[in-house]
């Protein structure tokens, strides 16, 4: 495969989350995946340690849903979803509704994990308004939580770096603290012992602004773009519980976690935590084309569904919410996943995963591991003056090498296909071992 790019042709795509003037110097290039690899334009093959983007958890160019694809965009490529239908998205609803945690018997669809939040945030102001309670409208998101790009995601969202330059964001949005606290719980294996009681920070800001003004909480079961962080033991029982006193909604965050990633289904099951509505995107079509969805428990559709029959419920929707070919994507990941055992076998791997993982300790600049299902987070100590530098280092260095890595802060974060083997594992952690020592 000979299709490399010369620099000057790159100019033209501004590229998004990336140093664009230092990636068009020296461009990394996939130009083919199969299975646990990707290959480069200069045909080396690389190990996927990141399931590209947090997405490809069954593995690259599976044959099902490629041909799923293709068949479908030949049979029906668009139909709309605003007062049409076509079977497809009612079996990927049902599907869907199969394999989530108990009592989530509907599915509304977006394009991405971003959409799948702002939905999530209307559906819960407009449920309490539904209810006779229409002052309950306050947003409470967490410090360092990623949902996404959108304003509303951004505005409960807590990562400094995609707020700063966008204004004011949402007015009625406030902000848990967030769990990281590397003096107590450094090195955990799993979810980490201490922090319970920052659940309790929800308590202070309904004293703060009254249960009565508040409509849901959104948090990721654990915080995976701003560097994998994972929820101390009981917190998310804790915070569902207050959230279950004062009427506020959980809305929970999987657009990572769905589908397999902790070796349940769902965040919620692994958890053992009830939420009102859960978001999602990424492995519910493989990453291959772009869909979300939105869960939510009977509860919260129902509160919809009255009124005149022939009045919209809910003026909300996107032109591809449910498109076809997607769907068609959707129901061929799923019956992967099943025929599989996908969505179980992280819990599988976890105890190796998480042996090679700890293994890491002691090399140079490492000040903490953590891991839970098939996922785990280096922490480096900054470089002096230079936040960030070293962990994109050791992506460039890996990339080299033939393994891809996410550089997220200072955190090199790991998310591979759970298809993964122990013997791609041990590939995959002596290509970083070696980039964790040599690397500058
Ligand atoms: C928890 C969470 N929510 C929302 C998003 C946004 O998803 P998308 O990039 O598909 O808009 C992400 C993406 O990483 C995510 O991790």
């Amino acid at each position: 495969m000979n299709v490399r790019l010369k620099t000057n042709d790159l100019e033209a795509f501004w590229m998004p989350f990336t140093a664009n003037r230092q990636f068009k110097k020296a461009p990394r290039m996939f130009v083919a995946a199969e299975g646990m690899h990707y290959t480069t334009d200069d045909g080396r093959k690389v190990l996927d340690g990141t399931s590209g983007l947090w997405c490809v958890n069954a593995g690259h160019c599976r044959p099902r849903i490629v041909a799923a694809i293709q068949s479908q965009a030949a049979a029906l490529d668009f139909a709309p979803t605003f007062q049409m239908g076509h079977p497809k998205v009612f079996e990927a609803a049902s599907k869907l509704v199969n394999i989530a945690p108990p009592g989530f018997n509907h599915v509304f669809f977006t394009n991405s994990g971003s959409e799948s939040v702002e939905t999530a945030l209307k559906m819960a102001i407009a449920y309490h308004r539904a209810k006779g309670n229409a002052a309950k409208v306050r947003l409470i998101g967490r410090e360092r939580g990623y949902h996404g790009v959108n304003f509303g995601g951004i505005s409960v969202g807590g990562i400094v770096s995609n707020r700063k330059m966008f204004g004011a964001l949402m007015a009625g949005i406030d902000h848990l603290r967030h769990t990281h606290d590397l003096s107590r719980n450094a090195f955990s294996r799993g979810e980490p012992e201490h922090g319970i009681e920052l659940a309790d920070d929800l308590e202070r800001l309904v004293a703060l602004h009254d249960a009565s003004t508040i409509a849901a909480v959104i948090v990721e079961p654990v915080a995976c773009s701003a560097g994998v962080l994972i929820p101390p033991k009981g917190y998310l029982k804790r915070l569902a519980e207050i959230c279950a006193k004062h009427d506020i909604l959980l809305i929970m965050d999987e657009v990572i976690t769905g589908f397999g990633r902790l070796g349940t289904p769902f965040g919620a099951d692994y958890f053992g935590v009830s939420p009102d509505i859960i978001t999602t995107a990424k492995g519910l079509t493989n990453g291959v084309i772009p869909m979300g969805a939105v869960f939510v428990t009977s509860k919260i559709h129902d509160a919809f569904m009255n009124g005149p029959d022939h009045v919209i419920e809910f003026f909300h929707g996107y032109t591809y919410s449910g498109n076809p070919v997607a769907s068609a994507a959707a129901i061929a990941t799923l019956e992967t996943y099943q025929e599989e055992g996908l969505l179980t076998r992280a819990a599988e791997l976890a105890p190796y995963w998480e042996e090679r993982m700890h293994g890491l300790s002691g090399l140079p600049h490492v000040i903490d591991i953590r891991n839970i299902g098939l996922i785990g987070a280096i922490e480096l100590d900054p470089a002096p003056g230079e936040p960030t530098k070293r962990a994109y280092a050791r992506f460039v260095t890996a990339f080299e090498q033939g393994l891809l890595v996410r550089a997220t802060g200072d955190v090199i974060a790991l998310s591979p296909p759970l298809i993964i083997t122990k013997s791609q594992i041990d590939e995959l952690f002596d290509i970083l071992t070696k980039v964790l020592k040599t690397a500058k």
